[in-house]
């Protein structure tokens, strides 16, 4: 266990967005029975993370902050708390972090042991940290929600993002045949992730592509992409939507089995993808990455353009 009870932190006061984030001092947490502590070596933002209730908020809706940021982490375990099992100091891993309990912009955090896996070896921590919310996210909607079905076509809209890349990848090793969507600058790197098609959004017509829809649409981007989902679907087929529930009545008149979910942490399917990484046949994306101090820079970067993947802050 560290004897440090301070560290480096990123956090919020108030709820806001970016100009809420301050780089300060702040309590290194303790593992409470079932947890473990582990020492930050990198973490990643999810962008829309400041705008979602959970972020501000315990389960029952009391305010939490301060608060810190990104779900994601890689790092090694600095200490168990107790009745925490299968893990030793030292032992490096990688996790999601659950929404309602700060996240791993920070030196240290806390999450139970049971939420983490062994990292991939074959690749730095900095990508280990992509991971755990981005590809289990695109994980669990392809397999957990739309069941896809090896030789099923389907449709990435937002090829390119930090979810949508893991995606296109998996949707790919799982036996999909991919289209993605994107901006024109992305085509060539979302066709070398396993995209088959690649849709300029804005210019190409989608329905073209596909006039009887596809099996399974992912929609990572929401609004008027979500909107033009439901007859990019084919009837029966099946719409996971990422950003907000879908319309029951909307999928109903059209035959969509339409769903939404939250990512929730899953050891067995972390172990998984970083088998998949360290065979080869999942490349981690990195779009940028940010030292912790910087970590306000890092999610105000959502709004500027910036290379396909997950940003990530590096911590030690
Ligand atoms: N339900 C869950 O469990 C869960 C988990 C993780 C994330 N999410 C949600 O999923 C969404 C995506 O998250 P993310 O981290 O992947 O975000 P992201 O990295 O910002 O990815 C979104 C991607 O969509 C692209 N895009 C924007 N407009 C588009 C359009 N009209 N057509 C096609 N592509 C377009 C963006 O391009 P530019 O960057 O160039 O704009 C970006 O590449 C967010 O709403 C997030 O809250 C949900």
């Amino acid at each position: 266990m560290t004897a440090t009870t301070t560290m480096m932190a990123l956090r919020a006061h108030a709820r806001g967005g970016p100009e809420q984030l301050v780089y300060e001092s702040a309590p290194v947490p303790g593992p409470g029975p079932g947890e473990a502590l582990v020492a930050v070596h990198a973490a990643a933002i999810t962008f829309a993370e400041l705008t979602w209730d959970l972020t501000w908020t315990t389960k029952d809706g009391r305010d939490r902050t301060p608060v810190i940021p990104s779900h994601e982490v890689s790092g090694t375990v600095a200490g168990l708390g107790p009745g925490a099992g299968g893990l030793a100091a030292g032992d490096e891993v990688y996790g999601l972090i659950e929404f309602d309990r700060d996240g791993a912009a920070a030196q240290y955090v806390t999450l139970p042991a049971a939420h983490l896996a062994a990292r991939p070896r074959s690749v730095s921590h900095v990508e280990a940290a992509t991971l755990p919310l981005a590809a289990l996210t695109a994980w669990q909607a392809l397999t957990d929600y739309a069941a896809l079905e090896p030789g099923e076509r389907v449709l990435v809209q937002g090829g390119a993002g930090g979810v949508g890349s893991y995606a296109v990848q998996l949707a790919a090793v799982l036996g999909g045949t991919v289209t993605a969507t994107g901006r024109a600058g992305d085509r060539d790197f979302v066709r070398g992730l396993g995209a088959r098609d690649y849709l300029t959004a804005g210019t190409d017509d989608y329905r073209a592509a596909a006039p009887q829809g596809f099996d399974v649409v992912i929609d990572t981007v929401g609004g008027a992409v979500l909107d033009a989902s439901y007859e990019l679907t084919r009837r029966d087929g099946r719409l996971v939507t990422l950003s907000a529930p879908p319309s029951a009545e909307r999928a109903a008149a059209l035959g969509v089995h339409a769903m939404f979910f939250v990512v929730t942490p899953d050891a067995a399917a972390l172990t998984r993808l970083a088998a998949l990484v360290d065979e080869g046949r999942l490349r981690p994306v990195v779009s940028q990455a940010f030292p912790l101090r910087e970590g306000r820079q890092a999610f105000e970067s959502a709004t500027t353009p910036h290379p396909p993947g997950k940003t990530v802050l590096t911590v030690r």
